[in-house]
């Protein structure tokens, strides 16, 4: 009775290390590499590694933060990497998160090109890749589970019209200068092409230049200052492609001697406080909306993945615009 009591014991003890042997190995392959084909792991806890662009702007700011915070607070684990705007940064940043075998890679690309090369190393390990912000221009849509952000032709579109109808009943040409995002970023190719379609059909607004101002305020003003050196007096309208340089240039014009918001129309992007700052003071016109609170729905859609679900290829946020008459009443409300 004693000897049979024992073997009963053995093997009791045997099916249970077999059992939770068992559920120890489910857990660690879920959590290590999920696929890119989809919902293959657990997202109880997730290792996400974040390339993002860099520190250039108050959107981007309020963008990084809104990203991190979400990512942290659904409980799972971040590696976060700066690129300082330069591209060979977030290279080195995805390839550190594919051999730290990383769960899931959020990446918002500097420029729309020369990322093909490591995001197939990605899928090849098996990390899904989430875009967002600023989309990519290459062939393959399998090396990306989804693009979330902002339809940047759209705010180009937006910006122009409202030009085109500010500027009603106004004889003859209407000079226009033009700071665009950096060089080569799904921003600055898509919210020049929007502006000048519009632009297009309406052949009295001109743009005199257009150069890039990186998005940063110090560049929009030394950029707007050599503007205002060359064209002085003839430059009607300033069109920005973020606010961080429509508030630098700002500051160029009044240095010039001229005033901002009157002598030049301002129009930014972004709807930063700093833009409500601005109109709230009569200094600038107007500011397209660009939201970069979007951390909590990328999140949902990283635990959607995870779960099964097919995400749709582009999700865009929505957005409006404002004005430098509803600036003092909104200023309060702004959350970045
Ligand atoms: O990609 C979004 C753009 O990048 C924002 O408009 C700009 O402010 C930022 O630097």
């Amino acid at each position: 009775m004693v000897i049979q009591l024992k073997r009963f014991r053995v093997v009791f003890l045997m099916l249970l290390i077999i059992v939770l042997a068992a559920c120890s190995s489910t857990n660690t392959e879920g959590n290590t590499n999920s696929g890119g084909e989809g919902g293959e792991a657990s997202s109880d806890k997730l290792v996400i590694g974040f390339s993002q662009v860099g520190a250039e702007s108050e959107w981007r700011t309020a963008n990084t933060k809104s990203i991190k915070s979400a990512i942290t607070d659904a409980g799972h684990e971040l590696k976060f990497s700066d690129a300082q705007q330069k591209q060979e940064n977030q290279i080195k940043a995805i390839r550190s998160f594919i051999a730290q075998k990383v769960d899931a890679i959020v990446f918002s690309p500097v420029v729309e090109t020369g990322f093909e090369t490591v995001l197939k190393e990605a899928k090849d390990a098996g990390i899904p890749v989430f875009l967002v912000d600023r989309a990519v221009d290459f062939e393959d849509d399998t090396l990306w589970v989804t693009f979330l952000g902002s339809d940047f032709v759209e705010e180009g579109i937006k910006a122009a019209n409202w030009l085109v109808e500010e500027m009603e009943g106004v004889d003859g040409d209407i000079n226009i200068v033009e700071l665009q995002g950096t060089v080569g970023s799904a921003p600055a190719i898509d919210r020049k092409e929007g502006f000048e379609q519009v632009m297009a059909e309406h052949p009295n607004f001109r743009i005199i230049k257009s150069q890039s101002g990186d998005f940063t305020r110090a560049k929009g003003k030394e950029v707007m200052e050599a503007f205002l050196k060359s064209d002085g007096e003839n430059i009607d309208v300033l069109y920005a492609h973020n606010d961080d340089m429509a508030i630098g240039a700002i500051q160029a014009i009044e240095e010039y001697g001229l005033k901002p918001g009157e002598d030049i129309t301002v129009i930014g992007v972004d709807a930063v406080k700093g833009a409500f700052e601005a109109m709230a003071a009569g200094k600038m016109n107007v500011t397209v909306e660009c939201n970069p609170l979007f951390g909590p729905q990328l999140v949902e859609l990283i635990e959607a993945h995870f779960a099964g679900e097919t995400l749709d290829k582009r999700i865009s946020v929505e957005e409006g615009i404002y004005t430098m008459d509803q600036a003092k009443e909104l200023l309060p409300t702004r959350k970045y």
